[in-house]
């Protein structure tokens, strides 16, 4: 039987797995995406045990070696990479997230695994876990880049969609100051929430 976002034993399971695998200097980042997902969840009346099984599935793969990573993508059927992801080695850990979510806990809910999957570029018709997960994995309360602490507090001003949508900006302007692009999906979403939000959406 698939698994349930409400289900404390498999909660308690993932965080427990989580904990074990991840490195002492992540733990702090794993568990504030826990807390700020609850907390985004609430203020913007998002299914908190979603969000909250989202989060902690999202950076499960994040441990393994980059050469692990690339053997583990070819086996990711959960959500599918695409040749776009092949290329973009920070994504794959979302991926075999989501696939390790749906493998080793049983969790079915397609929300939950594309939030999994795409937590860090975002996608077009992300679904409003996948954006409470986006916004919290970039502004958690570990997160120490200068002027987070405005940024957090701008971004709790906002309704969901103008925070994901401000943070795909942020995203793609920070890595234009490096010279790098953006994922192709950081694009497509952020002209998917500003076409949505011109409509009222
Ligand atoms: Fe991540
Ligand atoms: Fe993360």
């Amino acid at each position: 039987m698939p698994a349930t976002a409400t289900d404390p034993r498999l909660i308690a399971q993932i965080r427990q797995d989580l904990l074990a695998r991840t490195p002492a200097h992540r733990v702090p980042h794993v568990m504030g995406v826990e807390g700020m997902v609850v907390l985004l969840a609430r203020q913007w009346g998002v299914d908190v045990g979603r969000c909250l099984l989202a989060g902690l599935l999202h950076d499960l793969g994040k441990p393994y070696a980059k050469s692990a990573q690339r053997e583990k993508l070819d086996g990711c059927t959960a959500v599918p990479p695409t040749r776009d992801d092949f290329e973009c080695a920070p994504v794959w850990h979302g991926l075999i997230s989501a696939q390790e979510g749906r493998a080793v806990y049983g969790v079915e809910d397609r929300e939950v695994l594309e939030a999994v999957a795409y937590h860090s570029t975002g996608a077009p018709n992300l679904g409003d876990v996948g954006l409470v997960l986006y916004v919290s994995d970039f502004a958690e309360p570990s997160r120490n880049w200068a002027g987070v602490e405005q940024i957090r507090a701008h971004l709790r001003s906002l309704t969901l969609k103008e925070a994901a949508a401000e943070v795909a900006r942020l995203k793609q302007e920070r890595l234009d100051k490096k010279g790098q692009p953006a994922h192709p999906r950081t694009h497509a979403m952020y002209e998917w929430l500003q076409s949505s939000l011109k409509k009222g959406g």
